[in-house]
């Protein structure tokens, strides 16, 4: 093979945590693309760049993270995987797990989890447990079985996960030769705005880049614990994936914040859907809905004045639009405008060419 892109392990292995022993359980993920966004740019008179995550194997930025998972649990001897998810961290688990040949467990939480992940997750084989609970409680039993019982737990609270998951801020910089100004993302669990931290700064500690950007995270505003300064019993938001209540690494992310000079906010679901209708029909990138959260953020910067010209700005759209068409499809009256007959000058004279 003349040139294939290694996956994130070995494309920054001198960056990650292994070494000559560890297997390497790889889909080839990572090398997305950074989409330039005429549309964003011009509206904060600046250079906006979207992270397209969803192209990642499995379809979201997990995959990143579940490489390195899923290589050091098959390493240390693991038999089994578990994880809590609300579709994406289980689609992605359940994948490298079918590969590295680990039994995979997965809890998710009562009530709606997009269609297309709990597909991936059935066709990869999972024991799929679903919990009278939100995600916050399927994470907690998660991490008492890895506790008490002979399985690795691979949420993001598995140091390996944010490893995985920093080689996006290094893409973001081996892409525009430096940092951005500000990189913007959405919040769930809060493990991957804690990564790319962790990630813009060992880029500028190595030297490969002369700052560091502001992180500026968003939540949906019905699941917005890091907003309010507490732990939301009842998270509620349109944006399954970003539904938590109770984020795992809460301190990395509020740290990431504060020591970037950055900014946590909410956005709400009708702000959260209308941006990810702008992407895929002004962008062509479609996103699930969390995933347009970082971008409806931006919006609602720019609307209260809060964006200053001139800036670089990335933002990572974290997973693909057809993961959840349900609720893509809820938002459109018709898929079909008209029906005709077999005549090229109907269907002319409907789409306006005649
Ligand atoms: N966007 C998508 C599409 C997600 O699936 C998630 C998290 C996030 C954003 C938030 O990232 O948790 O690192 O702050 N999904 C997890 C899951 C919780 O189970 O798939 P985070």
């Amino acid at each position: 093979m003349a040139h294939q892109w290694q996956g994130v392990i070995e494309e920054y292995r001198e960056w990650l945590p292994v070494d000559e022993h560890t297997p390497v359980i790889t889909l080839g993920e990572g090398g997305t693309p950074l989409v330039h966004s005429a549309w964003l740019s011009g509206l904060v008179s600046g250079d906006v760049w979207l992270k397209v995550e969803g192209d990642n194997p499995t379809g979201s930025f997990k995959d990143r993270g579940m490489t390195l998972a899923i290589s050091a649990a098959a390493g240390e001897g693991a038999k089994a995987v578990v994880c809590a998810s609300t579709g994406n961290t289980s689609a992605s688990m359940t994948a490298y797990a079918a590969r590295a040949g680990l039994t995979p467990i997965v809890l998710v939480p009562h009530g709606r989890i997009a269609a297309g992940k709990m597909a991936q997750t059935v066709m990869h084989g999972a024991q799929v447990i679903q919990v009278r609970g939100g995600f916050d409680e399927c994470l907690q039993i998660s991490r008492e079985l890895a506790e008490q019982y002979p399985v690795e737990l691979v949420n993001s609270v598995n140091p390996m996960r944010l490893q995985g998951q920093k080689t996006a801020a290094f893409e973001i910089i081996d892409a525009l030769g430096r940092a951005p100004d500000v990189h913007v993302l959405p919040v769930g669990n809060a493990g991957n705005i804690s990564a790319y931290w962790i990630g813009f700064k060992q880029y500028e500690k190595g030297g490969l880049a002369e700052r560091t950007p502001q992180m500026w995270g968003f939540q949906a505003a019905g699941a917005a614990p890091l907003v309010l300064g507490k732990p939301i019993a009842d998270p509620e938001t349109i944006a399954s994936a970003i539904r938590i209540g109770n984020p795992a690494s809460w301190l990395l992310a509020e740290t990431a914040r504060d020591d970037s000079g950055g900014r946590i906010a909410a956005v709400s679901d009708e702000q959260i859907l209308a941006a990810q209708r702008e992407l895929s029909s002004r962008e062509g990138v479609f996103v699930e809905p969390a995933s347009a959260t970082g971008v409806a953020g931006l919006l609602a910067a720019v609307e209260s004045g809060d964006v200053e010209p001139g800036l670089t700005i990335t933002v990572t759209v974290t997973g693909h639009g057809l993961k959840d068409i349900d609720t893509a499809l809820s938002g459109i009256d018709s898929i079909v405008d008209s029906v005709i007959d077999v005549d090229v000058r109907e269907a002319a004279a409907i789409a306006g060419l005649a």
